[in-house]
């Protein structure tokens, strides 16, 4: 900022402007300007003032002719914001100021009636939540689209099989189909939370004034009506002092960003040479300037990194709550500028996992190989179970068997026969059949489980889910 903080004489005037003998110093004045961040609110701000104005008149507050010239000027002012024509003035410290501004060089009197019972606070909440259900919506189709993106790797992938981790130690084969069909579980979820998150904001906070509500006889239910909100918020001081909105659209921002974080890390891991699971699309890889033999994951990695950010925005948008006040402060005009940049992360982050997870190629061979005979050891367990040695026992035959194979440097599938058979008397050529991944996941047929019955299953779920349409 500019050292300047001598206040300019002959200034603009200021909306609230008439207690003060001067205006704010120049600092002060670009210190407190929202514009840069608000001004996306236009559209809803001309909503707020096109249904204000219908209920001023209902009320009686305005002729119908004062009403005829408030919405002309307000259909005028939005053909200047759709041909980026609307001219934004000094003193126009947030978009409501603007709008109200403008609407009164439009419609001269008429306009300058406009915020009669009104206050900004139950203006810019209002405005916000009719932002956030836009906004939402656009957050639903993305993760739609990215689920189609993994109904189709899923379906592509059907017969490939990989070792499935827990603690990054190979634990039990797994369809790759599998794995990325959990993300769809993951996402549906996400969807449900902004579902409920829709249900919750559905609700008018205008017609609540400052902190005490409005002294003119405005119907806020057809105002509610109006603006597409299908009840009315019953407190005024709830209404204009609450964020806790904020802090749950910023909850599901963050939580959808945290599941994409980690498929980001399995995907890293698994773009490096030491796995060599997938090949990266070029479109989404990037390179090294000095070494040329670089094929980077970066996409995953800046999606990693771009989830630590929206899980600070969230807790800075719960820190700018936690000591303030009830009613309407003006820390509160920080809101929009965490809650938009956490949509901002959370759309980019959805748009381009879904492009790199669209151009990977999974690599079958490299995932089979990987497969480490002591994945099977589960299975032997089990096998033993099927003829009737309880599974304690049996967990505790194979982990000498696993013990025995580490000791002599054998895989597990290299210990003969004999050696089974001279472990337990259970145990028959039989056991041989176990090391087999195939086999594996087709035993895992109950619900949930690995088989191809089942992942088909969860594929079919997926694609109606998406055939559903937007709920
Ligand atoms: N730009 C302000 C905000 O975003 C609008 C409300 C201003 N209210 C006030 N009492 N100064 O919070």
């Amino acid at each position: 900022m500019k050292k300047k903080t001598r206040a300019k004489q002959n200034q603009p005037a200021k909306v609230w402007r008439g207690r003060f003998e001067s205006g704010p110093s120049e600092l002060m004045e670009r210190f407190s300007h929202s514009l840069e961040i608000d001004r996306v609110l236009w559209e809803e701000d001309l909503a707020v003032g096109r249904a204000w104005a219908k209920a001023l008149r209902a009320a009686n507050i305005l002729t119908a002719a004062e009403e005829t010239k408030i919405q002309r000027a307000l259909r005028a002012i939005e053909q200047e914001f759709r041909r980026a024509r609307f001219q934004f003035l000094p003193q126009d410290e947030d978009i409501h100021v603007a709008v109200e501004r403008r609407l009164t060089e439009l419609a001269g009197d008429a306009g300058a009636k406009i915020h009669t019972g009104r206050s900004r606070n139950d203006q810019v909440v209002t405005d916000f939540r009719l932002y956030l259900k836009r906004k939402v919506n656009e957050l639903q189709a993305l993760l739609r689209n990215l689920v189609q993106v993994i109904v189709t790797q899923a379906e592509a992938t059907e017969e490939m099989i990989l070792p499935g981790y827990t603690h990054t130690q190979q634990a039990q084969p797994i369809r790759l189909a599998h794995y990325l069909l959990s993300a769809f579980f993951a996402l549906r979820r996400h969807s449900e939370q902004l579902n409920d998150f829709l249900l919750r904001i559905d609700e008018l906070p205008l017609g609540s004034g400052s902190v005490a509500g409005t002294a003119f006889a405005v119907d806020r239910k057809l105002l509610a009506t109006e603006l597409g909100f299908s009840r009315v918020m019953e407190n005024s001081i709830d209404a204009t002092g609450s964020r806790s909105f904020c802090s749950e659209v910023g909850f599901i921002c963050a939580d959808i960003c945290t599941t994409l974080s980690r498929y980001c890390h399995d995907f890293i891991l698994w773009s490096g040479q030491e796995f060599s699971f997938i090949n990266l699309g070029d479109q989404f890889a990037t390179g090294s300037s000095m070494m040329p033999n670089k094929k980077n994951p970066d996409a995953f990695e800046l999606m990693r990194g771009q989830a630590a950010m929206a899980i600070g925005i969230l807790s800075g948008i719960m820190m700018l709550q936690k000591g303030l006040p009830v009613t309407y402060n003006r820390d509160l005009q920080e809101d929009k500028r965490a809650v938009f940049e956490l949509l901002q992360i959370t759309q980019d982050c959805l748009e381009v996992f879904a492009g790199a997870l669209a151009t990977c190629r999974f690599r079958k061979e490299k995932m089979e190989a990987a497969i480490d005979s002591s994945l099977f050891a589960t299975d032997i367990a089990d096998y033993l179970v099927r003829k009737g040695i309880p599974f304690r026992q049996a967990h505790n035959l194979v982990a000498q068997a696993v013990q025995h194979a580490e000791r002599v440097a054998f895989c597990l599938h290299e210990l003969p026969l004999h050696f089974w058979k001279a472990l337990h008397p259970a145990f028959d050529d039989e056991v041989m059949k176990c090391f087999d991944a195939e086999v594996s996941v087709e035993r895992r047929n109950a619900i949930g489980g690995t088989s191809l019955a089942q992942v088909q299953r969860q594929l079919q779920e997926a694609k109606r889910w998406l055939q559903q349409g937007t709920p």
